[in-house]
């Protein structure tokens, strides 16, 4: 199945809840008007990825809020895991319940984790998350044996950037892929003090590698792997036409809306009710797709 402008969809992202154990000072803070009656059961999240199946759906990234504050994520996995179609499933975690789930996420059939974490400091941890980071750095030492590698998603701020050997030496310790995250955010004040580009990050990065490899269905994203085998990948601003002609991407919010596309929220399609109204799903899928167009033309 492809969409209006020859785009296939081969991935669905589910937040499966907005709410969130931290309160990290950066975040988009997607789930400030939330209507918690409308958080999809793991039966209806099941339903709904079985349908996607059937417009080329392969690959599920579990998100939140915080994806592991649900008491049902065991059996959200599992039910998921269950679709023949569906050939790999990855969640998106701040690894502060990673301790207490990632034996029960391997059984469950999970196959790649992603972990936020933007320092190794207590103090920074602190004052950027609010939580504490020795349950994270637990959960990512333990879990780091039963997937490999996890990626570690390292967004980059003049307040951490020093920190960048060091975090370099934690993923080469634990065998994680190290992920550099640009920078985003609308508001300038925040912006001024936090921001920094990756274009010398990345220069110098490049100078250790001994391999790059492209990544060319992955928005042209490079991948180096430096002289300790530590791999390093950049995320720069999806403002680009490259990005969207390379997106294959449907969105599930915690509400219950599909979302044909990461930069809108003004075409969102209800797929909820009509779920909990008995009706059949293809259409709503098909509006969806047929929502979808690059925001950012050539
Ligand atoms: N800019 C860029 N990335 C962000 N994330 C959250 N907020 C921002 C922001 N303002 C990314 C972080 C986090 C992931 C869940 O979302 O990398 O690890």
């Amino acid at each position: 199945m492809r969409d209006r402008f020859g785009r296939e969809i081969r991935s669905l992202r589910i937040s499966i809840t907005k709410r969130c154990n931290l309160n990290c000072f950066y975040c988009h803070n997607e789930g400030q008007f939330f209507d918690n009656n409308r958080e999809l059961t793991p039966e209806e999240i099941e339903k709904i990825v079985r349908v996607s199946t059937k417009f080329g759906v392969r690959k599920i990234k579990i998100t939140g809020g915080e994806p592991l504050i649900r008491k049902d994520i065991i059996k959200i996995i599992k039910r998921i895991k269950n679709i023949r179609e569906i050939k790999e499933i990855a969640l998106t975690t701040n690894g502060t319940l990673l301790k207490k789930y990632f034996k029960q996420l391997k059984i469950a059939g999970l196959d790649r984790i992603n972990v936020s974490l933007d320092t190794l400091n207590k103090k920074k941890y602190k004052m950027i998350t609010g939580g504490n980071i020795e349950n994270v750095i637990e959960g990512l030492k333990e879990a780091s044996k039963y997937f490999y590698p996890i990626k570690i998603n390292f967004l980059a701020m003049k307040i951490n950037i020093e920190e960048l050997e060091d975090m370099l030496n934690f993923c080469k310790e634990i065998g994680a892929i190290l992920q550099i995250i640009e920078f985003l955010l609308k508001d300038k004040l925040i912006k001024d003090k936090y921001y920094i580009s990756l274009d010398n990050v990345e220069e110098k990065i490049k100078k250790r590698a001994k391999k790059i490899s492209y990544r060319r269905k992955m928005h042209n994203r490079v991948r180096y792997i430096l002289e300790n085998d530590v791999e390093v990948e950049f995320v720069r601003p999806m403002d680009n036409s490259e990005f969207c002609m390379h997106c294959t991407r449907l969105r599930l919010t915690a509400d219950g809306y599909l979302k044909p596309c990461l930069l809108r929220n003004d075409n969102l399609v209800d797929i909820l009710t009509p779920l909990r109204n008995g009706e059949d799903l293809e259409k709503y899928f098909l509006e969806c797709i047929k929502r979808r167009e690059p925001y950012f033309k050539k």
